[in-house]
């Protein structure tokens, strides 16, 4: 997968040279490609901003050195790769936008910075999407969440032990609780079934504590998925024993 990142600050992005995004690029599993917009500008003093129309406070990133930079993009590949604006503004990122994004094989992401972003550039933006409500400095943070996010579930970028299926959100669920040795620590103990061997009820016992913390904790999460005859028998538990407490 390819992502062009268009940005006003590339050295932010040193960050994919660390970890598991690091290995899936020596793989060639993805591909980062960082363009420093102030390298487009076309005025002697490389200035990408300016003050807004009708007044305000903060400056304005403008349009100009920002068409010009997807135009090179463009020139490159022969096509604009589908376009993504960061902005508090876009639809909130989750990871089902996350597995779309992991199915385009080329993405191009716009970080805005200072106040916003001149409105002209909208022609060339297929999606915005934001992090969260929550307004940032930049678009770099949310940028790099998003490639993140998008790159593990890229085939090949997590090893098999590193595998995303069971993890919070795939299925719908939050994912259960993990323990690693030693089998006691600090007083506290590793849940027997764990230490059992007895991978079916390894199963359940895991299945069961999605559904406990996903009900406790983001019970909107249970609307949005289909419940099986035995999650539904769980669910019902999990209810009574809360009545109980
Ligand atoms: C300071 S913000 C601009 C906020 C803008 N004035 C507003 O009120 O909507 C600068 C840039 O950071 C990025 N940004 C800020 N918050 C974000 C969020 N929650 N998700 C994604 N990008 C964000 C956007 O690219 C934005 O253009």
């Amino acid at each position: 997968m390819i992502f062009d990142v268009l940005t006003l600050f590339p050295e932010m992005f040193d960050i994919f040279s660390y970890s598991i995004i690091k290995r899936a690029r020596d793989n060639n599993l993805i591909r980062l490609n960082i363009y420093n917009i102030r390298d487009f500008t076309t005025n002697k003093h490389r200035k990408v901003d300016d003050y807004p129309y009708g007044g305000g406070a903060g400056m304005v990133m403008q349009a100009e050195p920002i068409y010009n930079t997807v135009d090179y993009v463009k020139n490159i590949y022969g096509y604009k790769p589908y376009t993504i604006l960061m902005s508090p503004k876009g639809e909130v990122f989750n990871q089902n936008i996350s597995k779309e994004l992991s199915n385009i094989n080329h993405v191009m992401l716009i970080c805005g910075h200072y106040e916003g972003i001149d409105e002209r550039i909208m022609p060339l933006i297929d999606r915005e999407i934001s992090i969260g409500d929550f307004v940032l400095t930049g678009g770099e943070i949310a940028c790099m969440a998003i490639i993140d996010s998008v790159s593990r579930l890229i085939p090949g970028v997590l090893s098999s032990n590193e595998s995303f299926e069971d993890e919070s959100f795939y299925s719908g669920l939050l994912e259960y609780p993990q323990y690693t040795r030693p089998e006691e620590f600090r007083g506290m103990k590793v849940p027997d079934v764990l230490l059992s061997g007895h991978h079916e009820n390894i199963r359940k016992w895991r299945r069961y504590e999605s559904l406990k913390i996903t009900y406790k904790r983001r019970p909107d999460l249970l609307k949005k998925i289909d419940l099986s005859n035995e999650d539904m028998k769980m669910l019902e538990d999990i209810k009574n024993r809360k009545k109980e407490k």
